[in-house]
């Protein structure tokens, strides 16, 4: 049976740490493994993306394999052929694929029909390939303290990103707590604390998480966002009420005084950008994990 990365929980505790170990490994050496060596990785693209695509592009190159970038306008998905069929097909051609779509449930058929790993490059419920990249930066951020000493809150809309951050860093340990408005809460079931009070939320965090507020496919309802999420936006006055030496994290793209005021974006606290470079280090670590070479 093939490993599959389809929403994080794929992983115990002990497979995570040590998928964050080798990240922190390809970091230092970016060009010392050729796992991917001979073997090529489809990568389907039905939604926009800068950092996923860029960053497992450049991934699989680093580890010595060949990308395929697919979107849907240039296979015969679009024409109506079937999940499985196209499943058969990667199969024969491609050592993995990963995925970003909309329904979970296209990558779940996608594995069930393959005979080949499926990763999440985003979907509806889920971005883990976020969640591993995040706490590879809380890591680098807090060199001296375990993840399972640390304390995060995300405040905002309890969406994909927020709910890979609880249920990865639930398998890490990491205390994460989610603040967000009414109608915006993430189901508990996703592990860690919610609060609907971003100040409560944000004391005694080690670091302070955010996303935007209208993410793709939420456009219909931007202005009934916005309006409920304006209190949860993280500015400096919000991220001096955690504890010192806290960082702003952001899985990007921002938008600059909607979620996060550029104060803080581009400010001493952000370990932002560090997020995004780490895509990819993670990421190479994940297709490691996933292929089982390395
Ligand atoms: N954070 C993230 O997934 O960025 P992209 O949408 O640019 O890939």
């Amino acid at each position: 049976m093939p490993r599959h990365f389809l929403t994080g929980e794929e992983l115990d505790r002990d497979q995570l740490l040590a998928l964050l170990e080798r990240a922190h490994e390809l970091k230092a050496a970016p060009g010392s493994s050729s796992a991917l060596a001979g073997k090529s990785v489809a990568l389907i693209f039905e939604k926009p993306s800068t950092r996923t695509r860029l960053s497992y592009e450049v991934g699989v190159t680093e580890l010595g394999g060949h990308a395929v970038v697919l979107r849907p306008g240039e296979m015969q998905l679009s024409r109506g052929e079937s999940i499985a069929d196209t499943a058969r097909i990667l199969s024969g051609q491609v050592a993995a694929v990963g995925v970003r779509t909309g329904p979970d449930s296209l990558i779940e058929e996608l594995a069930g029909e393959g005979s080949i790993p499926v990763f999440n490059m985003l979907t509806e419920l889920h971005h883990p390939s976020q969640a591993i990249a995040d706490l590879m930066t809380l890591q680098e951020a807090f060199p001296d303290r375990p993840l399972d000493e640390l304390r995060l809150a995300y405040v905002g809309d309890g969406n994909n990103v927020a709910r890979s951050l609880a249920i990865v860093g639930s398998i890490a340990g990491l205390d994460v707590v989610v603040a967000s408005p009414a109608g915006y809460e993430l189901e508990a079931e996703a592990g860690g604390e919610r609060s609907s009070d971003p100040l409560v939320a944000v004391a005694g965090a080690d670091a302070v998480y955010t996303d935007v507020w209208v993410s793709m496919g939420d456009e219909q309802t931007a202005d009934a966002r916005r309006a409920a999420l304006a209190p949860f936006r993280i500015d400096g006055e919000l991220l001096a009420l955690a504890n010192s030496g806290a960082v702003a994290l952001h899985c990007l793209p921002a938008h600059p005084g909607e979620e996060i005021t550029a104060e803080v974006l581009y400010g001493p606290s952000q370990k932002i950008w560090d997020q995004a470079e780490n895509r990819r280090h993670a990421q190479k670590a994940l297709l490691e994990w996933l292929l089982e070479v390395g």
